[in-house]
């Protein structure tokens, strides 16, 4: 029986591969298959409609899911009608504008395409949707992975559940503030003045002067700041500060 299913399995992952574009995959045992951001977005029209306009081009492993190595639809990143095939970026262009998801291409919308902190706390390739979800995890995630549930135009400062917003009331009402404090940080502008809500005032409050800095929360900022940390613009201005305040001299 064991003998059966692993000789399936090879069967099956010899008929699979991903192949051209290997963006949103990463190396597994023996093929690559896709990580679980590839297809942690909504497509922008129906996905019956990617459907039509992506066609599968392997019926039997179907389309992109998280630790597969089904084959991404050809129009996804190429004109080549077969494979081997060259990455047209045209068509990948075309793919992350309508239908990310079923391309497998998440990873490279602007939600979720900006680098992870230098010495993550956790391994960003293998964050699951549930974690990017979950109360626990989302604080974490967005500040030491911000590239595996989207949380790259979050400077690094998210609710820690997900419906905060629907009714904003409760970030002013009295018997709240526990709640809000804890779980509506960045709908209720409560998290640490390390964080910030948005580029613009990353950049505002970085060109201000001042004479002394935060103390640095890691201990590796004289290595990270050897190799680019304080200037690589991969990082947002909120996660120098909240690493590195002192070392990289940020107000
Ligand atoms: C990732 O995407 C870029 C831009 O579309 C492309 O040039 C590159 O070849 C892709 N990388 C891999 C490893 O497939």
């Amino acid at each position: 029986m064991l003998f059966l299913f692993s000789f399936l399995l090879v069967f099956f992952s010899a008929n699979a591969a991903i192949s051209g574009d290997l963006n949103c995959t990463t190396y597994k045992g023996t093929s690559f298959v896709y990580t679980p951001a590839a297809v942690a977005c909504s497509n922008l029209i129906s996905d019956a409609a990617c459907e039509v306009l992506y066609v599968d081009p392997d019926t039997t492993a179907g389309y992109p899911s998280a630790g597969t190595d089904a084959e991404r639809p050809l129009a996804c990143y190429t004109t080549a009608t077969a494979t081997p095939a060259a990455v047209v970026q045209d068509m990948k262009t075309a793919a992350l504008d309508t239908c990310p998801k079923t391309c497998g291409l998440c990873c490279q919308t602007d939600a979720y395409n900006c680098a992870n902190v230098a010495y993550p706390r956790l391994d960003c390739s293998t964050i699951t949707t549930a974690q990017c979800n979950s109360i626990i995890w989302r604080s974490i995630i967005a500040t030491d992975c911000p590239s595996a549930c989207g949380f790259c135009n979050e400077g690094g400062c998210v609710d820690a559940v997900v419906d905060c917003a629907t009714d904003i009331s409760i970030c002013t009402t009295v018997g709240m503030q526990d709640f809000v404090n804890t779980y509506c940080q960045r709908t209720c502008g409560r998290c640490p003045s390390s964080t910030t809500y948005s580029s613009t005032t990353t950049a505002s409050s970085s060109s201000s002067t001042c004479t002394s800095y935060n103390a640095d929360s890691s201990s590796h900022c004289a290595d990270w700041a050897a190799n680019g940390f304080c200037t690589n613009t991969f990082y947002t201005s909120a996660q120098r500060k909240s690493y590195c305040a002192s070392t990289c001299k940020i107000c």
